[in-house]
């Protein structure tokens, strides 16, 4: 694949690659960005090269591996001073003692420790990978601390096993958290300021001990607007039912179960959130009393009766003040119409109303498509998208909704 420019930018994400055995999880690494919509240059040292091959990180990015300082035709026809200056972030992953001895040290003496060292007008994040005595080696610390004065940012090691046979501090970070690392440094904080509400996923209304009521609601739609909104600079409270997502980085998780539960640690979190975004699946109903021993099988039918669940959004919108409100509407026909109905009755500021009945999108999936619905009454159909990129859609909504022009989304989004 050739090198274009118009594949540079914000966007670009340089990976550093060194000597160490963690260097096989650049390939994950890499792999996520790109997954991620970011386009990524990978730079090698010679010693990375022993433990990964320049060709899996070529066929991973889709862009030539960086391995020479003096390649002639590369140097010709694009230079890696000026891939640095168009590139949004460099990222070091795996950092060895050495790399970050060097850097701190303003030792340039090969490809990548040129490119970190001209790498001045973007930010640069060290993930720092090594054996234990080399990580509490004060040197070691003295270099981390005086890179971090510099304005360099870190993730930092884990702690366990080591590859060397060693227990301690200095395991590479786990390759997905540096990934969220990288969002995070890369999204404009348009949203720093606010304090904001989200909920995710179905609630579970118990029957008895071993049984429940709920839907299929997964929690992904609920968690990409939580980890967007975190990635913006926003303060982030998330209450979650029951889900198998990943909690995002940066968000204060509160985990219940019942449509009950949900709405105390709602109401615990409503005072101080500016923003409220309830995309979690509620159950409207719950059974009318909790058996305290499993109900026992007879051969008659079982009639359970139900009762109405506390509607936590209305209760919400009576309270709502200068707050930002934003629901959720699933549904299986009328979609627009639905979906207004709520938004009035619930005095809420956007609605995001989705076709639930379509299997593709709504419940589950990994992406949505959805109608935007405002309190004016205006409608924006937005195309089919990843949940990820529709959170950002969502929360683009903010700042128009408080009538200052929207400062952009993700950089380059
Ligand atoms: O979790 P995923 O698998 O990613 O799926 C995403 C989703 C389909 C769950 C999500 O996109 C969605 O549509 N969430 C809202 C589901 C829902 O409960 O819709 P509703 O039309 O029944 O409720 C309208 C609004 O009132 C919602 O914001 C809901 O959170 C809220 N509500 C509902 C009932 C209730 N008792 N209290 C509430 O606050």
């Amino acid at each position: 694949m050739v090198e274009t420019r118009e594949t540079e930018g914000p966007r670009t994400v340089l990976v550093g690659v060194t000597g160490g055995i963690a260097a096989y999880k650049s390939a994950e690494i890499v792999r996520s960005l790109i997954k991620e919509g970011l386009h990524v240059h990978v730079v090698m040292t010679r010693n990375a090269q022993e433990f990964i091959t320049p060709l899996t990180l070529q066929v991973l990015s889709g862009n030539p591996v960086w391995t020479d300082t003096f390649h002639l035709t590369r140097e010709q026809e694009i230079g890696h001073i000026s891939l640095v200056d168009r590139a949004g972030l460099f990222l070091v992953a795996p950092a060895t003692a050495n790399v970050l001895g060097k850097v701190a040290s303003g030792v340039a003496d090969d490809l990548l420790t040129t490119m970190v060292c001209a790498a001045n007008r973007i930010p640069v994040i060290f993930a720092p990978s090594m054996n234990v005595n080399m990580y509490e080696n004060p040197i070691t610390q003295g270099n981390i601390r005086k890179l971090k004065r510099l304005g360099y940012g870190f993730v930092e090691p884990a702690e366990g096993d080591l590859a060397c046979g060693y227990q301690g501090v200095g395991r590479l970070a786990d390759p997905q958290e540096i990934v969220e690392r990288v969002l995070s440094r890369l999204c404009v904080k348009d949203l720093a300021g606010e304090t904001i509400l989200v909920t995710a996923g179905p609630t579970e209304e118990a029957i008895d001990p071993v049984r429940f009521i709920t839907n299929p609601s997964s929690g992904k739609m609920g968690y990409a607007i939580a980890r967007a909104a975190a990635q913006r600079g926003a303060k982030v409270v998330l209450v979650s039912g029951p889900t198998g997502c990943a909690p995002p980085l940066d968000v204060s998780l509160v985990r219940v179960r019942s449509a009950e539960e949900m709405r105390k640690a709602v109401m615990k979190a409503f005072p101080p959130a500016t923003v409220v975004v309830m995309a979690a699946a509620v159950s409207d109903f719950r059974p009318a009393v909790r058996s305290r021993h499993k109900v026992k099988k007879h051969d008659a039918s079982l009639t359970i009766r139900m009762e109405p669940t506390p509607d936590i959004l209305f209760e919400l919108g009576k309270r709502k003040e200068q707050r930002i409100l934003i629901g959720f509407a699933a549904e299986t026909r009328s979609l627009v119409k639905n979906a207004s109905e709520k938004l009035a009755k619930k005095n809420l500021d956007l609605i995001v109303a989705n076709d639930v009945s379509r299997k593709e999108i709504g419940f589950q999936s990994d992406s949505n498509q959805v109608k935007l619905i405002g309190k004016d009454g205006n409608v924006s159909a937005l195309p089919f998208l990843p949940k990820r990129i529709l959170a950002h859609r969502v929360l683009d909504q903010i700042g128009m909704l408080r009538k200052k022009p929207a400062k952009g989304s993700r950089r380059g989004g």
